[in-house]
C-alpha cells in the first residue's frame, strides 16, 4: 500500500507492506533513523516521535495510521539557523550520556513544551516516565527542558538569536 505522510514540512510517500510501523517506515523506507529502535514493543520511547501533535511510540503505530497526518521527527527541529533550544541545551549540559534515548526524550520533551510553556518539574517527569534512560537519574534532562522551556519564552533570549520566527514564539495549541 501507498502511506503518504508529511515528515518535517516535506510530503514523502512509500509503498508498504500493510504490517509495516511508523518507525520502519521512517527508518528503512524514509531514511530517517533519528527515532531509534529500542524494544520495539511500547517500553522505551527510543521511537518517540509528534503526530499531529502528540507524542507517539513510532513502533506501536502502523504506517497505515499516520497516513495523511503530520509527523515530526527529531531531524525536523534543528533549521538552518541552528538547533532546537532542547537540542541546544542538552548539548551544552551534558544531560545525556550514552544519547541512545535522547531523540525520543527531546521529542517527547517538545511535544510537552508545546501544549505546556511553562511546565513543572514534576509534569516534565510525568511526560518523561514513557522515555526509558538507563544512563541518567533524569535530573540534569528535568532541569535542561525547564532551561530550553525559558528559552523559549524569551524571544529576546541569545540562544534564540538567528532562530525562526516559529521557534521564537512556538505555535499554541
Ligand atoms: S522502540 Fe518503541 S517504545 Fe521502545
Ligand atoms: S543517556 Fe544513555 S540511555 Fe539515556
Amino acid at each position: 500500500m501507498i502511506v503518504t505522510l508529511t515528515v518535517n514540512g516535506e510530503l514523502r510517500s512509500a509503498s508498504v507492506p500493510p504490517e509495516t510501523t511508523l518507525l520502519v517506515m521512517l527508518r528503512e523506507h524514509l531514511h530517517l533513523t533519528g527515532a531509534k529502535t529500542g524494544c520495539d514493543v511500547g517500553d522505551c520511547g527510543a521511537c518517540t516521535v509528534i503526530v499531529d501533535g502528540l507524542a507517539v511510540n513510532a513502533c506501536l503505530m502502523l504506517a497505515a495510521q499516520a497516513d495523511g497526518r503530520t509527523v515530526t521527527t527529531i531531524e525536523g527541529l534543528a533549521t538552518r539557523e541552528g538547533l532546537h533550544p532542547l537540542q541546544k541545551v542538552f548539548e551544552e549540559t551534558g544531560a545525556l550520556q550514552c544519547g541512545f534515548c535522547g531523540p525520543g526524550v527531546i521529542m517527547t520533551s517538545k511535544a510537552l513544551l508545546d501544549h505546556t510553556p511553562e511546565p513543572t518539574p514534576q509534569e516534565i517527569r510525568t511526560a518523561l516516565t514513557g522515555n526509558l534512560c538507563r544512563c541518567t537519574g533524569y535530573v540534569k534532562m528535568i532541569e535542561g527542558v525547564q532551561e530550553a522551556a525559558a528559552m523559549m519564552r524569551s524571544p529576546q533570549s541569545p540562544a534564540l538569536a538567528g532562530q525562526s520566527p516559529a521557534l521564537a514564539a512556538p505555535e499554541q495549541k
